[in-house]
């Protein structure tokens, strides 16, 4: 098969289009044809070394496509399923393999690309605003980069769960992006949290996925009692923390969550993967895909990832 093969961590150049052997189901398995693969920020960080990832590899951990071979002891998943997963070994390329209980099915009203688009980004949102913070009605939330993938969809779901949301952004087509998604008001970066705290007051629950840039502010916007999901780091980690900052900024609490911890089970898998599903089914929940790059543009897309240049959903299309 095709497929992207990273020799050596590095710049965006490294992703290099090959012809590798097709992948094999081992026992437990299945080898699934994608439709399209995800991009995401994790692969970036994978990528130049920051995360860590034997090299040679195949990137990528999302995907969503038709099942093609299943391993011994599978038996729940059957050759010709549609499904998808974030968890692929090696999602850049036409085939690629995942544990069965890893899979999740993706039901006849959802195209298989959108769901390769929402899974790891939208089980990510599902579980910050329905587990790590419970949004409730009248919450308002801060949202950073509230027109990125998971901006988009944080942004919807706590609409969907009767909050408010303010979110940042750095430019004027993002501003009417994050709008469209249902945001009450959008700022820019600059003097964020003079301008959530004289709105609000300080705010219950802050997502922040840029890290080194946003994670003082973010701090300081929120109310006593607070809680800071810091859910990734796109402008660079955030240097060490002195835990006496969260009792001068009021009793607040300050988490780092990732998504393997919230679907370490089959039954949690599920239950935030059939929310998704229903809502993109249902027209409650809208995925924006900001760009379909073929597979062989892999480095360009990380590179405009990168660059603050992407909004929404960046799809592989092999
Ligand atoms: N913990 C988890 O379970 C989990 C799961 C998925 C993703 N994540 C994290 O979520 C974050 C967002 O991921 P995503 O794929 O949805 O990306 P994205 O939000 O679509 O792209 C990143 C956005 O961050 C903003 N940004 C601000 N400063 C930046 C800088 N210096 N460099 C690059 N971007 C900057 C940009 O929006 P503006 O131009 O509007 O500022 C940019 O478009 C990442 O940190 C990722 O690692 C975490």
């Amino acid at each position: 098969m095709r497929a992207i093969v990273m020799t050596e961590h590095g710049g965006p150049d490294v992703l290099r289009l090959t012809e590798v052997p097709d992948p094999q189901p081992g026992p437990g398995e299945v080898v699934i044809e994608l439709a399209a693969a995800g991009v995401n920020f994790k692969d970036v960080y994978e990528r130049q070394g920051v995360y860590p990832k034997e090299t040679p590899a195949v990137p990528g951990a999302e995907g969503a496509g038709r099942v093609t071979a299943v391993g011994d002891g599978v038996t729940d998943v059957r050759v010709g399923d549609v499904v998808a997963s974030a968890e692929l070994r090696g999602a850049y390329g036409e085939l690629a393999v995942a544990p069965a209980d890893r899979v999740v099915p993706v039901p006849d009203g959802v195209a298989p690309d959108l769901a390769a688009a929402v899974l790891l980004q939208g089980l990510t949102a599902h579980y910050l605003t329905h587990s790590t913070y419970e949004v409730k009605p009248g919450d308002t939330a801060l949202v950073h980069a509230a027109a990125g993938g998971m901006g988009l969809l944080l942004t919807q779901m706590i609409k969907l769960r009767g909050g408010r949301v303010i979110g940042t952004v750095s430019t004027d087509e993002k501003e009417k992006l994050a709008r469209d998604a249902g945001a009450d008001e959008v700022l820019r970066y600059d003097g964020f949290a003079e301008e959530v705290r004289s709105r609000t007051g300080g705010v219950p629950v802050v997502y922040d996925g840029v890290g080194k840039t946003t994670f003082d502010g973010s701090l300081a916007s929120l109310r006593p009692r607070g809680l800071l999901a810091l859910y990734g780091a796109a402008s660079g980690p955030v240097p060490p923390v002195d835990p006496q900052r969260l009792n001068a900024g009021g009793s607040l609490f300050l988490t780092r969550p990732t998504l393997v911890h919230y679907v370490a089970t089959r039954e949690e898998l599920l239950w935030r993967a059939d929310d998704l599903f229903g809502w993109i089914a249902s027209g409650e929940l809208s995925v924006h895909v900001g760009g379909r790059y073929p597979l062989a543009d892999a480095g360009r897309a990380h590179e405009d990832l990168e660059a603050r240049r992407t909004t929404g959903k960046l799809l592989l299309v092999p």
